[in-house]
């Protein structure tokens, strides 16, 4: 298979993440377009859960291992489907041949760990100008019973098993941001130890580490030895930017 890009937008773009269920419309509608435009191949599309999935596992304790909700499994799944549903379609309307892929049919955690994902169909829908469309889900675990996958840890898995050649986070910040408010231009494994303390959020609705989690899964991803990018996909532009490779803005995780 020819060499991938991998493109994640975070449910903090495509929905309101303070109210549960809210979709934000109009930014759908726009990524959508300028997905479309660009001539990118073998693109990877990747989505957050947002406002369709972290309110909704957080109420049905689905965050915490240890504690089994079977019946809020399944209906976390069946919403973060629902939101994914919603971006193929909008896909598909503007020309882009996208196919859902849901992780909860394919995928096997083991202490809230990817173990397993099935990529068999997912190369071969790259391979034929098909653009599949993953997202953050619950899966099955191990050891837990069901657990939550992040879109975030999609990424890190995808991209070193299909060995990406370009990879991007989209999230609803500028990149990640230090104790002053600026953006930190790029984090090694090395620095990543003095930046972490600076990741966290009081009261997060997010139930998989916020930018301490996305950032966590790209150290790891940098560690083997590829790079990646965490950029505002809400600033129109930034997405085809990165599609084209002509990305100088956000924070760069590189291996050192
Ligand atoms: N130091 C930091 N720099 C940047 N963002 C930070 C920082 N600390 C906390 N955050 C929070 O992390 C958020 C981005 O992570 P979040 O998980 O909410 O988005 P996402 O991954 O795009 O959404 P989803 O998890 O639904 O896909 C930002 O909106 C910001 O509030
Ligand atoms: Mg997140």
């Amino acid at each position: 298979m020819s060499e991938v890009t991998i493109l994640k937008i975070g449910g903090s773009v495509l929905t309101d993440k303070r109210e549960e269920g809210k979709l934000n419309q109009d930014r759908i509608t726009k990524i959508a377009k300028e997905i479309a435009s660009s001539d990118v191949q073998n693109l990877i599309l990747i989505h957050g859960a947002g406002s369709f999935g972290h309110p909704i596992a957080k109420k049905f304790g689905l965050d915490a291992s240890g504690k089994q909700n079977y019946a809020g499994a399944a209906l976390t799944h069946e919403m973060v489907k629902e939101l994914n549903k919603i971006i193929v379609k909008e896909l598909v309307e503007d020309g882009v041949a996208a196919m859902p892929v849901h992780p909860m049919s394919c995928a096997i955690s083991s202490k809230g760990r990817l173990k397993e994902i099935m990529t068999a169909q997912i190369e071969l829908m790259t391979d034929n100008d098909v653009v599949p469309v993953i997202h953050g889900d619950v899966v099955m675990d191990l050891e837990w019973g069901t657990s939550i996958l992040s879109g975030d840890q999609i990424v890190l898995h995808l991209a070193q098993r299909l060995k990406a050649k370009r990879v991007g986070v989209g999230t609803d910040v500028d990149g990640v941001i230090d104790g002053e408010g600026r953006i930190i231009a790029s984090i090694t494994p090395k620095t990543f130890s003095n930046i972490k303390p600076l990741l966290t959020t009081p009261k997060s609705v997010d139930v998989t580490g916020e930018m301490s989690g996305k950032v966590s899964e790209l150290v790891r991803l940098a560690k083997a030895g590829i790079q990646s990018y965490v950029f505002n996909a809400s600033k129109k532009g930034n997405i085809t930017a990165f599609l084209r490779g002509n990305i100088d803005f956000g924070t760069v995780i590189r291996s050192d």
